[in-house]
């Protein structure tokens, strides 16, 4: 109890438990970014796909209020960690060490952190919240065909990968993982991670919007 209480109270321990659910969140980005490559082999093995996920059964629920547990307390720990940099660090640094410290993808963390909530809330309710009367790839294609959704869909996961791509770099700054053969390059590693899992997301919207077969 001691311990977690002392983790919750410094500013360290917050950055670990940030470190930690984002993991997580991320382990469940790149699982479903690879279910979802699968609409680009066509209608079939997409519906295979989702026909599997739909057979574990009870393991879906439990799986699901495991990530809202976390996603929710990854938002909650965003908050106070934003409060208390405001409140110890009115002004802001003379000198910054480190690239990946001040990268685009950190300056810009709560916002992009924003638009993922927002993203998340209406495409839980594009594809999740929906009466099952049509199989999921028409569902799919008849909201991302629509510009406006494709639009936001695209800015969205963009968005997603700038996040992750400052994720990615300062879970190893939180766990002080330091090693020059795999670490000197992190800030273009991470960069170039984020931008694939966004492009690798946003090519679904794009094929829907530009390509008339796609997932027919
Ligand atoms: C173009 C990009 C995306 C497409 C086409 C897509 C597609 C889908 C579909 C079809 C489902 C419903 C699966 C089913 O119940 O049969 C789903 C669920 C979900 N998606 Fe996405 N997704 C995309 C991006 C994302 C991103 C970037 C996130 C997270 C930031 C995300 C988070 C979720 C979550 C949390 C669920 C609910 C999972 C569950 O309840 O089991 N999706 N997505």
């Amino acid at each position: 109890m001691g311990l977690i209480l002392r983790t919750f109270s410094s500013s360290i321990g917050k950055k670990m438990l940030m470190a930690a659910s984002g993991s997580f969140l991320g382990l469940f980005i790149l699982v479903h970014l690879v279910g979802n490559s699968t609409s680009f082999l066509g209608r079939e093995v997409f519906l295979s796909y989702a026909h599997h996920l739909h057979r574990l059964g009870f393991i879906i629920p439990i799986f699901e209020l495991t990530m809202l547990t976390v996603f929710s307390f990854h938002i909650v720990l965003a908050l106070l960690l934003l409060l208390e940099n405001r409140k110890a660090r009115p002004q802001q640094y003379a000198v910054v060490n480190s690239r990946g410290g001040r990268s685009l993808g950190s300056k810009t963390m709560i916002y992009t952190g924003v638009i993922i909530l927002v993203f998340v809330v209406v495409h839980l309710l594009n594809f999740h919240f929906i009466s099952r009367e049509l199989p999921i790839a028409d569902v799919v294609r008849n909201t991302l065909r629509k510009p406006g959704y494709a639009i936001f869909y695209i800015i969205g996961v963009l968005a997603l990968g700038l996040h992750i791509s400052h994720g990615f770099w300062s879970l190893f700054q939180s766990f002080g993982i330091e090693h020059p053969k795999y670490t000197s390059s992190l800030d273009r590693k991470a960069v170039i991670g984020g931008f694939v899992v966004g492009l690798v997301f946003a090519l679904i919207p794009i094929l829907a919007l530009l390509v008339p077969g796609f997932l027919l």
